[in-house]
């Protein structure tokens, strides 16, 4: 399982590295802003995807970046992890838009 995620202070990126040890998986993980990080996310049939909610929804760089690479995420399966503060809102609800693309 390969581990993909947004990070603004380093909380996501956190998590979705320990997710990934506790999995088992030998795999590393790779932000978004990565440039190789598409071509990593082509090569997996299994993602860990980690956001953190931001004004109660998933970050306008993630949804930007999942719709902007529809081909990339179809017939994965992928394990949303969402980071947050207090309240989620939608944030969760919307990563469906992964089975939508
Ligand atoms: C611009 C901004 C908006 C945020 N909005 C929310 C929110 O609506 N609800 C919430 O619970 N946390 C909110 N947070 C808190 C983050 O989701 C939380 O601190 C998260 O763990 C940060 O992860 P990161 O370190 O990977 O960026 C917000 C943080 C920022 C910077």
């Amino acid at each position: 399982m390969l581990g993909i995620y947004f990070s603004g202070t380093g909380n996501t990126k956190f998590c979705v590295e320990k997710f990934l040890e506790a999995y088992g998986s030998s795999e590393g993980a790779f932000s978004i802003e990565e440039k190789e990080a598409l071509h990593e996310i082509e090569r997996r049939d299994e993602l860990v995807i980690g956001y953190p909610v931001q004004y109660s929804s998933i970050p306008k760089i993630v949804r930007d970046y999942v719709a902007a690479h529809p081909a990339v995420w179809k017939g994965k399966r992928v394990f949303v992890i969402a980071t947050m503060g207090l309240f989620s809102g939608d944030a969760f609800s919307h990563a469906s838009l992964f089975s939508s693309v």
